[in-house]
């Protein structure tokens, strides 16, 4: 199965897209986690991204569709895939139909803005894998350490509250028009998100039987 997840900045895409990857045993890609990962590094894409992604704006498409691009095409990708954060725009959408990329459903988990600025601010993120928690909803079983991987988790920089404002105008702006995108294709369903993570998790794993 080829999954999209669609959802405002903290709505739970990144904890739904990991209970998919164990139900499902397909990945899931975030284009954020990977391009958290090319600043570190300081490649030529993360040099290229960081001032968008540290202002809440997006990535420029071609960035983007090229990291895109380059990551559907390994191995582990054959048998299906999530994408968590891509596609973003119209024109992502658009290219990865040219791409011949067979999308099966989009799943948009649906969060008021007011609950989304309480879950970002008490999220931490593992330093090396990316894996999210949230110091009152999804606690580390021991403080400050991944319990996936070990690592250190710590503060995403675009967490601070005026970044989360900008990124929900962003939101609002360019990736919502993508509901009524897939939503004419026939491929989009809706679950809500804004119960428990176990409780929303029951309705994702429904949606996708
Ligand atoms: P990205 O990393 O994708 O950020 P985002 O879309 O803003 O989404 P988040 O990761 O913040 O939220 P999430 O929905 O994954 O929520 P999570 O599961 O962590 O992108 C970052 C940046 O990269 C973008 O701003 C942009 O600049 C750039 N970028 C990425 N992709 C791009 C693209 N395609 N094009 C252009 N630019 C791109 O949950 C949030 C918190 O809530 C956690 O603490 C979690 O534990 C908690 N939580 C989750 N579910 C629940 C629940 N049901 N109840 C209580 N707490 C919950
Ligand atoms: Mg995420």
């Amino acid at each position: 199965m080829n999954l999209i997840l669609l959802g405002a900045p903290g709505a739970g895409k990144g904890t739904q897209a990991e209970v998919i990857c164990d139900n499902l045993k397909i990945p899931a890609i975030s284009t954020g986690n990977m391009l958290r990962e090319a600043v570190k590094n300081g490649t030529k894409s993360g040099l290229e991204a960081k001032s968008f992604m540290d202002s809440g704006a997006l990535v420029p498409d071609e960035v983007v569709i090229g990291i895109l691009k380059d990551r559907i095409a390994e191995d582990d990708c054959k048998g299906g895939f999530i994408l968590d954060g891509f596609p973003r725009t119209v024109p992502q959408a658009e290219v990865l139909d040219k791409m011949g990329v067979k999308i099966d459903k989009v799943l948009e988990i649906a969060v008021e803005d007011e609950t989304i600025t309480q879950r970002l601010s008490g999220r931490r993120v593992c330093e090396d894998c990316g894996n999210s928690y949230h110091i009152e909803f999804k606690p580390t079983k021991v403080e400050g350490v991944c319990d996936k991987c070990g690592g250190k988790t710590v503060q995403r920089k675009d967490d601070a509250p005026e970044t989360v404002l900008s990124r929900l105008k962003t939101y609002h702006e360019q990736t919502a028009p993508l509901k009524d995108f897939y939503a004419a294709k026939g491929l989009l369903t809706t679950v809500h998100g804004k119960d428990t993570v176990e409780e929303t998790s029951a309705l994702v794993l429904e949606a996708l039987k």
